[in-house]
């Protein structure tokens, strides 16, 4: 691990950065959300919006953030304020969007590990009824979730914590360069099966079928929300990795291969969990079942199946860590370098704190149906806003960290800066500079602001 002058972590190779970039982006959002959201939105138009929107501009704002964080070495609000002092808010706004989203990422992350551990120790019982195993565990149906809110998220977090207090090239690059292949992998096995058991084609056909009347403003604003939300934008995370980068690496590269392995990881995974959604004939809903109940048809039926369900939540879990690790890294970067706080005592503080508003996300998700804000359970009453914490995060403070972000690198910084960072002051050849301007100033900000507005009209609905 080499250290600069300000002794600050760095990637220690660039295979490494990629990995560990493509790490932060591949997460949950790939796998548990993703089929999600192209199963509720009607999928095979959902996909084509999506694409569109991670072409166009998730690698606009990705290329933004890049420049930005090594441009400056330092963190999110760091970054900016050097560059502008007037809008370090921007750097501000997408350090608490992440801290928002790591409350309830610390949630399913640690259903993750309920996971490793059910197909290890009672998968006859997960075999007997997937969805009843994921509720009566995980979402406690009628009692507290003990399990699904506490114990496990409990571990999942201190495990984000105590990788994060080993620094940046120590924790984080050495094991995306093992795992991370090793989940590609995985996937396109399971891909295949899922696809090809009895009845999946139905679930194919959903997933390749393109039904104009599925577009619509929702559609585009589910489509960036999660775009934003799976390629770590609109929150300064990849500007706080590639501060940690060097004038060698090609940024613009960089950009093309992490937005390309996220969406192919969200695109299989969609292939792989929809099928067997169809197949199954187990349709988890909106309770956050994707991932985890459905998937328990296509692990009963290949052999050693078992040994697979191990080895995928394994993976999903090393997959979830990886992104929840990049969060936390931007809240405790931030809250190191510029609040002075010492680093391991700021890792503790979040991460109690993230733990306990990370309850109310699980509780949330046992109650999806009931309107309100309130709930008794056993004599305990509680708020649920657990949904809210998604609905806010996607639909309105990703979009808005990105918005910023991209007027800020468009025209407030400027794009000839912006371009001298990207080609390391002329190294690398950029052709299409003129195009990335072009979106950067003016088509990214305004597709965005659009589809912001568009959403406020729109109810509330997370899918
Ligand atoms: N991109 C990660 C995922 O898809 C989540 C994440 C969001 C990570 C924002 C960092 C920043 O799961």
């Amino acid at each position: 691990m080499s250290t600069t002058v300000e002794n600050r972590g760095q990637f220690g190779s660039k295979i490494g950065f990629i990995l560990s970039a493509a790490g932060s982006a591949v997460g949950l959002g790939n796998i548990w959300k993703f089929p999600g959201k192209a199963y509720n939105c009607g999928g095979g138009a959902f996909l084509i919006i999506y694409i569109l929107m991670v072409v166009f501009i998730g690698t606009t704002v990705m290329l933004g953030e890049f420049v930005i964080g090594r441009k400056t070495q330092k963190n999110a609000i760091g970054a900016i304020r050097e560059l502008n002092a007037k809008y370090s808010w921007i750097g501000g706004l997408g350090v608490l969007t992440g801290f928002i989203i790591l409350c309830y990422y610390c949630q399913v992350g640690g259903w993750t590990i309920k996971y490793i551990v059910g197909y290890i120790t009672e998968v006859s019982t997960i075999y007997a009824d997937p969805m009843a195993y994921f509720l009566n565990n995980l979402l406690g149906a009628d009692r507290f979730p003990v399990q699904g809110a506490i114990i496990y998220p409990l571990i999942f977090i201190f495990l984000t914590a105590f990788i994060i207090s080993r620094g940046v090239a120590e924790g984080i690059e050495k094991m995306s360069k093992i795992l991370m292949p090793l989940l590609f992998i995985v996937l396109i096995g399971l891909t295949i099966r899922s696809c090809t058991l009895p009845g999946a084609d139905a679930g194919l056909a959903y997933m390749l079928h393109f039904d104009a009347s599925t577009i619509n403003a929702n559609a585009f604003l589910v489509a960036l929300g999660q775009a934003f939300f799976s390629l770590s934008l609109g929150m300064g995370v990849m500007i706080t990795y590639a501060s940690y980068l060097s004038k060698d690496e090609n940024l613009v590269s960089n950009t093309g291969i992490v937005c390309f392995l996220d969406t192919c990881v969200a695109l299989l995974a969609g292939f792989m969990i929809i099928p067997a959604v169809f197949a199954t004939g187990i349709d988890p809903g909106m309770g956050g079942g994707f991932a985890f109940a459905t998937l328990a048809g296509v692990f009963m039926s290949i052999p050693g199946g078992t040994i697979f369900g191990c080895l995928f939540y394994f993976l999903l879990f090393f997959a979830a860590v990886t992104s929840s690790t990049s969060i936390l890294e931007g809240t405790v970067a931030f809250l190191v370098e510029e609040k002075g706080m010492e680093r391991k005592k700021t890792v503790v503080v979040v991460s109690i704190v993230l733990f306990i508003i990370g309850i109310f996300y699980t509780l949330s998700q046992a109650h999806m149906n009931l309107k309100g804000i309130w709930i008794s359970r056993e004599g305990i009453s509680y708020p649920i806003f657990g949904d809210f914490m998604e609905y806010l995060t996607d639909r309105l403070l990703l979009p808005l960290g990105a918005l910023t972000t991209t007027i800020f690198a468009g025209w407030i910084w400027g794009t000839e800066n912006a371009i001298k960072e990207a080609t390391s002051d002329g190294k690398y050849k950029f052709a299409l500079a003129p195009v990335w301007a072009f979106l950067l100033r003016i088509v990214a900000p305004i597709a965005i602001a659009i589809i912001i507005i568009a959403g406020m009209f729109l109810g509330m609905s997370i899918s």
